[in-house]
């Protein structure tokens, strides 16, 4: 990948945005947040599913990008089986966009209340969609699997992350370092993923 290249990442989210960052540090390519590449925009997630929600925020801010740049976004998720699939696409909007994680992480504690520990599986999922300049589309997807904790832990990461237990490290995702999640992340496999795919185009 170009040393010179840079990229714009379209998303608002500063939890996301840092994890990214954090990520991307050694691939050797400068990222700018769309504040960074000073685009204001908060494109209407109107799609169903992670992918088209992940292209709509792409193609919003590739729109108002410079000529040259390479914009990719990301759409993700919580989603727990014993409630079939919810807060889903929607992780984000769940009890309303500004209701605290407190109250969110809280409620969706309540609801599994009595619900044994093998029934409380759940995954995090994420979809990237990256724009190279001329127009191509490309996609990645990244699972971390789970189960929903009894009580919030950890005071790490950001949304979800404190009812969700990861089994491979005994831990909250909250729990763990930055460095930690990153490795096992959904937005960690995603981001590196679409690494690889995008070595071969530019
Ligand atoms: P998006 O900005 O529409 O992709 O919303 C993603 C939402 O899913 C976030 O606001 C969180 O509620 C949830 N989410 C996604 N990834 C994570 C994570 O790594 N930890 C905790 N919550 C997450």
């Amino acid at each position: 990948m170009s040393e010179t290249m840079k990229i714009i990442f379209a998303t608002n989210n500063q939890g996301k945005y840092k994890e990214i960052k954090e990520i991307m540090k050694d691939f050797g390519v400068e990222i700018l947040s769309m504040k960074e590449a000073g685009i204001y925009l908060e494109p209407e997630e109107t799609g169903s599913t992670f992918l088209e929600n992940a292209t709509i925020k792409a193609k919003a801010v590739f729109a108002e990008a410079p000529a040259d740049s390479l914009v990719i976004a990301d759409d993700s998720g919580l989603l727990i089986d014993y409630l079939d699939g919810e807060p889903g696409v929607d992780s984000a909007l769940y009890l309303g966009v500004n209701t605290s994680y407190r109250i969110k992480n809280q409620s969706l504690i309540d609801r599994l209340d009595g619900v044994p520990t093998p029934k409380r599986t759940a995954r995090f999922v994420c979809v990237m969609v990256a724009i190279l300049p001329d127009g191509t589309l490309l996609s990645s997807e990244g699972v971390m699997e789970g189960l929903i904790g009894y009580e919030e832990r950890g005071e790490n990461g950001f949304g979800y992350d404190p009812i969700f237990y990861v089994p491979d490290f005994f831990k909250h995702s909250a729990e763990l370092t930055p460095e930690e999640k990153n490795e096992i992340s959904h937005r960690g496999k995603a981001l590196r993923k679409m690494k690889e795919i995008l070595e071969k185009y530019i």
